[in-house]
């Protein structure tokens, strides 16, 4: 028996330092650091229900073990004494846990109406589709779209307004806040029915970089379907903004031949890139790619052989999806055929879109080519001296000077559920 429970404890000891360690280091999809107000209320009322609970515990714990021992059974011991109803115990077993209830149900009642506040005038627009499996995120505002990251600025308020193509997901960026359904939203014909889409006003305070993910089961990839928020301060939002919307010329010969190659393969029917003639509406806008912390919603970081590997073999490297590789369809699109040669060439192209000095955001250290989320060690703190230090700051112009939306966007690829399957 001591053998026995020598070795359970000689197993369960080192296993109890391993989930320890797990708590230490960088935590960049931490719920209790909040970076915004929206955060910090759901945290605080997390905080209280919690103590109350711990509270509840202790009290009925305590009078278990103290019950257990004080009233045990003993040798030469009285018969107890049987008791039938009790008016004063029935009162108190009724008050005492409606008042827990009310307690938790009133800071709950104020936290939810915090929460749920409409967006003001000048909010900046995010609209955040969900697809199987990886995020769209359009600013209606400056006609933009761009795939897995979003750029915002600190201290204003940003309206993410939710909604899927396909089926719910659910929007998690930890320490933005708490999560909130993305459901697919009927169609009127003014568009999005805003009734049923989600919405989440916040104000990020702490530039960063801010790591999410889906939260909510929604098929077989569901656990790559990552998604990161950049907030950065005003003027290099405005920057990026400007950047987006022109476009980005290769650099050199093998870019150039990657997008000669690009632009006549099947790529462009579900791809675009802002510039080009690849408009296509299904798959994620590829416009300054290469800045991107990974390639396939945090499958892997984006680097150039990575790119190449996804490219020749992205339905082998995460299931379900609806890209083909260059031998096997997918999603009933056909393979594209593209040699190995050919998928390096339109790597090297993808790796190039990015704004002149700007590099990647996120570290590619050595795991580069494992499906372990491309975290970084900024993930956590953010990096805004970093960030801050980009050109595209120092030409930073007035916000007025932000080039409006080019055009009405053109028809929502949220239409054509359908044509996905
Ligand atoms: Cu999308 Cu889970």
């Amino acid at each position: 028996m001591r053998d026995r429970l020598s070795r359970l404890t000689r197993r369960l000891i080192p296993g109890a330092f391993l989930l320890l360690a797990a708590c230490a280091g960088e935590h960049p999809q931490t719920m209790i650091e909040p970076v915004t107000e929206f955060g910090r209320i759901q945290t605080a009322l997390w905080a209280t229900v919690t103590w109350w609970t711990v509270g509840i515990m202790v009290v009925v714990f305590g009078a278990l073990i103290f019950i257990l021992f004080r009233f045990r059974e003993r040798p030469d011991g009285p018969e107890p004494k049987p008791i039938y109803g009790s008016t004063k115990l029935e009162i108190a077993w009724t008050v005492i846990p409606a008042l827990i209830i009310l307690f938790i149900a009133v800071p709950t009642i104020q936290a939810i109406f915090a929460t749920q506040v409409e967006a003001p005038e000048d909010a900046v627009v995010v609209e955040a589709i969900g697809h199987q499996w990886w995020w769209e995120f359009r600013y209606p505002d400056h006609g933009i779209t761009t795939a897995n990251e979003f750029y915002v600025p600190v201290d204003r308020p940003v309206a993410l307004r939710l909604r899927s193509a396909d089926v719910i997901h659910s929007f998690w960026i930890p320490r933005l806040g708490g999560k909130k359904d993305v459901n697919p939203v009927p169609r009127t014909p003014e568009g999005v029915d805003p009734l049923h889409q989600n919405q989440i006003v916040l104000s990020i305070d702490s530039a960063g970089e801010y790591l999410g993910q889906c939260a909510e089961f929604c098929g077989t990839s569901h656990a790559i379907m990552r998604m990161m928020a950049h907030a950065v301060e005003p003027a290099e939002f405005e920057a990026w903004v400007r950047d987006m919307q022109t476009s980005v010329e290769p650099s050199g010969e093998a870019a150039a031949r990657g997008r000669e190659i690009f632009l006549r393969s099947t790529c462009i029917a579900c791809h675009a890139i802002e510039g080009t003639s690849a408009q296509g509406q299904l798959g994620p806008n590829l416009t300054h790619f290469g800045e991107r912390f990974s390639i396939g919603a945090g499958l892997m970081d984006n680097t150039e052989e990575n790119l190449a590997e996804w490219i020749l073999h992205a339905p082998e490297l995460k299931k379900g999806i609806f890209m083909p590789g260059a031998e096997v369809a997918a999603g009933g699109v056909a393979p594209t055929g593209l040699t190995r040669e050919e998928a390096e060439a339109v790597a090297a192209y993808l790796i190039d879109l990015r704004r002149p000095a700007a590099g990647r955001l996120m570290d590619t250290g050595p795991g580069a080519a494992g499906a372990e989320p491309a975290t970084g060690a900024d993930g956590a703190t953010g990096a805004p001296a970093d960030t801050a230090a980009r050109p595209g700051d120092t030409t930073a112009a007035p916000a007025d000077s932000i080039p409006a939306a080019p055009a009405a966007p053109g028809p929502d690829p949220t239409d054509t559920t359908a044509q996905q399957r």
